[in-house]
């Protein structure tokens, strides 16, 4: 078990992966997961009934509260702010608190504000202070406030190239189509 957590880091779960490390002034709660191989920078928060998978990178600044599930390989920049509550009152609870998702391989930029009960799909790339109003798809790349698809990435981050009004290419020369905001890889 060769995961690192640093002394001045008041961690309570014990459900730790391998090979994750845990900075300065981060705090988990004690029914938190999280998966091997993660970092959790300092001054981030998870709260107890949150999920974290394999590889997942938290930047200084993020809170996790209840009910939000993160996969594998996300990416989260740093002050990135998830809510979890849509009408917040002081001193009332709401009975369940909403669900969102970040798919595997997401990345969110500094800064944006992620609404809650949305599902972030995978390899999907946020921009710098966008806010995130509704599912984003999965390869999207999305910006602003509210935050609307501009683009498509590759598994990479890669930006595509627009080819005409459904057509983009990746990198690796892959070509997809993007239809109903949903893309596909062509064959042939
Ligand atoms: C959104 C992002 C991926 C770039 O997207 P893009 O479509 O390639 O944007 P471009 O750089 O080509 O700029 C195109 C336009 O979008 C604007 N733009 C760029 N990033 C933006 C953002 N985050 N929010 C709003 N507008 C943005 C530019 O000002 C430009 O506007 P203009 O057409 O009026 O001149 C990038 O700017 C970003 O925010 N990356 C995340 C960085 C980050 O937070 N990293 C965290 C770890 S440090």
């Amino acid at each position: 078990m060769s995961r690192f957590i640093h002394s001045l880091a008041d961690v309570q779960t014990e459900q730790i992966g391998d090979d994750t490390r845990i900075w300065q002034f981060a705090v988990v709660l004690a029914g938190a997961q999280i998966g091997s191989g993660c970092n959790l920078n300092c001054h981030t928060f998870v709260e107890n009934d949150v999920v974290i998978g394999d590889r997942v990178t938290l930047k200084s600044g993020v809170c996790l509260w209840d009910g939000i599930r993160v996969e594998d390989d996300v990416f989260i920049g740093p002050n990135a702010t998830f809510t979890n509550d849509p009408t917040p009152r002081s001193k009332q609870r709401p009975e369940a608190f909403q669900r969102t998702i970040i798919q595997k391989g997401a990345s969110i930029g500094a800064g944006a504000v992620i609404l809650g009960g949305v599902t972030i799909g995978a390899y999907a790339l946020i921009g710098a202070g966008s806010v995130v109003t509704k599912n984003v798809p999965p390869q999207a790349l999305v910006r602003g406030n509210p935050a609307r698809i501009v683009g498509w990435v590759d598994e990479s981050g890669h930006k595509m190239q627009r080819l005409d009004d459904h057509r983009w290419q990746a990198e690796d020369g892959r070509m997809c189509a993007a239809h109903n905001e949903t893309l596909t890889l062509e064959h042939g």
